[in-house]
């Protein structure tokens, strides 16, 4: 390679570099973006019937806790593809622990899981159930949060 084309290759990389900052999120951020979005949505209906803060309704609950179960299924292999974090990406919050610690990362989600599947069964004992099962469905998310996701300010 001449020296010319040599600096012509590394323009063309730091413009597409530029390009890709400017595109907005990549297709895996987003859909797990969303997903996390989803959890939040249905963890704050539980929580807001935990507190007393909105009336209990059975079939809003299960449901709520139903739709965190099967979030819990999704298949994470695709939605976390190397170079996808903060460290590489503008687009993103997921620290580089991610990839360093992977068994780690997948038990967090698996403790989710389990989570889930406990307020799913908490629903059946009523408003008084739902608190400690939130305790629990809480620290899920903070405990995978605090090692593996930019500290919030
Ligand atoms: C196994 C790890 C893990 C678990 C469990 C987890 N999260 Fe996350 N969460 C992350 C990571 C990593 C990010 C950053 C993703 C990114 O920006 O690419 C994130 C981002 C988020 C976001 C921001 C989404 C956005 O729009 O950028 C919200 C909201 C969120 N999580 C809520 C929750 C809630 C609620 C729970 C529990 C029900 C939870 N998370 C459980 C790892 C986890």
């Amino acid at each position: 390679m001449t020296r010319f084309s040599f600096l012509s290759a590394l323009v063309i990389a730091a413009t597409s570099t530029a390009a890709l900052a400017q595109d907005g999120p990549t297709a895996e951020q987003k859909a797990r973006q969303g997903m996390m979005r989803i959890m939040a949505l249905n963890m704050g209906v539980l929580g807001g019937m935990a507190k007393g803060e909105m009336p209990f309704d059975a079939a809003k609950a299960q449901g709520s806790a139903d739709t965190l179960v099967a979030v819990s299924g999704i298949h994470q292999g695709n939605l976390w593809p190397q170079g996808s974090g903060m460290d590489d990406s503008m687009t993103s919050e997921a620290l580089g622990t991610i990839w360093e610690k992977p068994q780690e990362f997948a038990s967090d989600w698996s403790a989710f899981g389990e989570a889930a599947s406990g307020l799913q069964a908490a629903v059946a004992g009523g408003q008084a159930a739902l608190g400690p099962a939130m305790g629990k469905a809480g620290k899920a998310c903070s405990g995978c949060h605090e090692t593996f996701r930019k500290k919030q300010e």
